[in-house]
């Protein structure tokens, strides 16, 4: 039997109701949907809209409606309509009239608002202890190799030299925004719609401070057009959530050639790690790809809840029913791709020689033979094109700036002595880029404590 029984003379079409039911992925919110209407009640009984010992017997059945979900009694029932009809209709099978009297003061679209609210609250704090815990991971490996010689580049071409550590804090960086992005989508995540009613409240004298209180909201939406209406904070959420994929997903991308014999920068522990059906030899770096895959997953579902709410009328429409698979989805992949690449990170094998002889090839060095040069009192332009003349000349002799003979330098250009060869060493070339977000090793160990302090003050 439907909520809506007394209007309708006929039960819905079971296909229809099939394709009209939620509660296939709404079920999840079973624990807030309660928590949500024990808060309820006992605030209709406060303010005296219900009996008070009808809001006990309410609050106590849906207590042991709760206890029986977790243990197993209860079985939701694939039929229902969705999470909140599920579980008031058991509530009234225990308590007969009494648990009729429950959904006094509320209708299922402030009810849904609240549970979602309810429910994402607790995800993002789970989502932010996971993005911690991989900062920590690359704060701690950042400063094992902070002095770690490797080649930067730009284009995919050997730029400069920097350190691993330096990349590493990059990304680091970068998990520190999204977790201050995080933030913010928990601030405006808990603000409560309940008493927002269908869409224009009650007359009934509802007290929403107490719910908010009991429900431990930190403030209580203004407009209840906007407080049935609004989902912006799971669009937030998904738009965090998509751009830490990407970061994932930029992250991931370079596990993968880092672990390739072309680079043979890492090596994946093999826990983390694939091999092939047929070819012996395979050790492939699957989670990396999935995870780079799967961030398209998350992008999608933020383009579903935008194109969902982009054009709906105030205030409910059924269209915002479809809000919760796409929410779910990319919470459930972040949290699924970030249990599997925070320790994959963490065992990675780091290689540093190999990327110190990566950073031997490739004129990394070239601007600091420039810089030299304008040290000597050359202007930058006059610098640069000598060193490209030198870089030049290596390449045809199969040779590298630190092999150069001297005489060679002086050819080119007379300001060259000795010293060039300090100047052009990559350590130099490392240690002399201090400056503040500067790849030199003691920036480097000096930004993973600062940042892993943050992290942990944030605790
Ligand atoms: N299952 C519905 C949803 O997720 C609950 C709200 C139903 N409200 C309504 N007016 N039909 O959106």
């Amino acid at each position: 039997m439907k909520l809506w029984a007394g209007r309708f003379s006929k039960e819905i079409d079971p296909k229809t109701n099939d394709f009209n039911s939620s509660i296939s992925f709404d079920s999840r919110m079973y624990r807030e949907d309660i928590e949500g209407s024990i808060a309820h009640a006992e605030m209709i009984g406060a303010c005296g809209i219900i009996e008070a010992q009808e809001a006990q017997a309410i609050i106590a059945g849906l207590q042991e409606i709760l206890s029986d979900l977790d243990s197993g009694k209860l079985v939701i029932d694939p039929n229902a309509e969705d999470i909140h009809t599920f579980i008031e209709g058991e509530l009234t099978l225990r308590l007969g009239q009494t648990g009729k009297r429950l959904h006094t003061a509320r209708s299922r679209n402030d009810q849904v608002a609240v549970d979602i609210r309810l429910y994402l609250k607790k995800e993002i704090v789970s989502l932010q202890a996971q993005v911690k815990e991989l900062i920590e991971v690359l704060c701690r490996k950042a400063k094992e190799y902070a002095f770690a010689v490797m080649p930067g580049y730009t284009h995919l071409q050997r730029a400069q030299p920097i350190t691993f550590g330096h990349h590493l804090m990059a990304y680091a960086e970068m998990f520190l925004r999204d977790l201050g992005r995080l933030q913010d989508a928990y601030r405006r995540t808990d603000s409560m719609p309940l008493g927002s009613g269908a869409l224009a409240t009650t007359t009934y004298p509802i007290d929403r401070t107490i719910t908010a209180r009991l429900l431990g909201f930190g403030s209580i939406c203004q407009n209840s057009l906007d407080g049935v209406s609004d989902r912006d904070f799971c669009m937030e959420l998904a738009s965090a959530l998509s751009i830490l994929m990407v970061h994932l997903s930029r992250f991931s991308e370079e596990i993968i050639m880092w672990c390739s014999w072309e680079f043979k920068f890492v090596e994946l522990d093999d826990a983390f790690s694939t091999g092939s059906s047929i070819m012996p030899q395979k050790k492939n770096p699957d989670i990396a790809e999935l995870v780079r895959g799967k961030s398209g997953r998350v992008f999608g579902d933020l383009m579903t809840l935008l194109t969902v709410m982009k054009g709906i009328a105030l205030a409910y429409n059924k269209d915002m029913q479809e809000d919760k698979e796409a929410v779910f989805d990319a919470v459930d992949t972040v949290k699924m791709c970030l249990t599997a690449f925070t320790p994959m990170i963490d065992t990675m094998k780091v290689l540093p020689e190999n990327m110190r002889k990566a950073a031997a090839k490739g004129f990394i060095n070239a601007t600091d033979c420039a810089d030299y040069l304008v040290k000597k009192g050359l202007p930058f332009r006059d610098a640069y094109k000598a060193t490209g003349t030198l870089v030049a000349l290596c390449i045809e002799k199969g040779t590298t700036l630190e092999e150069l003979p001297l005489d060679e330098y002086r050819r080119i250009c007379d300001v060259f002595d000795e010293g060039v060869y300090d100047a052009i060493s990559l350590e130099n070339c490392v240690s002399g880029r201090k400056v503040l977000g500067g790849p030199a090793g003691e920036n480097v160990q000096a930004q993973s404590e600062r940042v892993l302090r943050l992290v942990q003050e944030m605790k």
